[in-house]
């Protein structure tokens, strides 16, 4: 399997990565690998098991035995540490604001580089992340790197926490994806930024299908 079935997708939270990844994985018949969602169920794995964030060889030994499944479905994948159904689970707030504690540290992203690997280099992939085209798959032959404002993507990430029930103050969303922002490009190992030959997409001002068909005609017109 050569390095040119891998679409490597990275941006910063709220960027619609993972939506437009998923829906291109499916017209393109391809696996979809959600590493956002590995980091996360890494997270979980740690607090679980009461982990001293300070303590880097009890976070490393937490993430080395943790088994991470994520089972594809079709408007979601399911997420399962160790055998339990935690897809609820990594995306509570208290799950995210704790991520940058072990995405921070390079032993726990080569666990994670190497897993990620595996999986992308058995089947055509695509893959969405914060360090894909930069540091997992520099090989990828696309390479996309989503952005939108910050006012955009706090208004999604609302509507989507509203769909969920739960309501949030615009201003406090505002700060809270200028934060995952900093923690995830200011990190001195593997930080979110544009990788060398990506092509920037602003989602500003596009549709979610309109950005899946930008993204396809664009590896279609380099195929054909
Ligand atoms: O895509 P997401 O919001 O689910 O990702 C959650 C966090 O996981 C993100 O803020 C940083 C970390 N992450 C990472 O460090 N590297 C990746 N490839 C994917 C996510």
């Amino acid at each position: 399997m050569s390095t040119h079935e891998i679409i490597a997708i990275d941006g910063p939270a709220a960027s619609g990565k993972s939506t437009v990844g998923r829906l291109l994985a499916k017209e393109l018949d391809y696996r979809f690998l959600d590493t956002g969602a590995m980091y996360r169920a890494l997270t979980v794995a740690c607090m679980r098991d009461g982990i001293d964030w300070a303590d880097s060889g009890a976070v490393i030994a937490c993430c080395r035995a943790a088994k991470i499944t994520l089972v594809p479905g079709p408007q979601a994948d399911r997420v399962l540490l160790d055998g339990e159904d935690v897809t609820h689970r990594v995306r509570e707030p208290e799950v995210t604001a704790r991520i940058h504690r072990l995405a921070d540290q390079a032993a726990v992203r080569q666990l994670m580089v190497v897993k990620q690997r595996e999986v992308a280099h058995a089947a055509p992939t695509v893959a969405v992340g914060r360090d894909m085209g930069t540091i997992v798959f520099q090989d990828a032959r696309f390479k996309f790197y989503l952005d939108a404002s910050e006012e955009v993507r706090a208004t999604r990430r609302r509507a989507e926490l509203e769909a969920a029930g739960e309501s949030v103050d615009r201003q406090a969303m505002i700060e809270a994806i200028r934060r995952r922002d900093m923690q995830d490009m200011g990190r001195a190992i593997a930080p979110l930024k544009v990788a060398d030959n990506a092509e920037v997409v602003d989602t500003s001002q596009l549709t979610i299908p309109q950005v899946v068909a930008l993204l396809a005609e664009k590896i279609r017109g380099t195929i054909d």
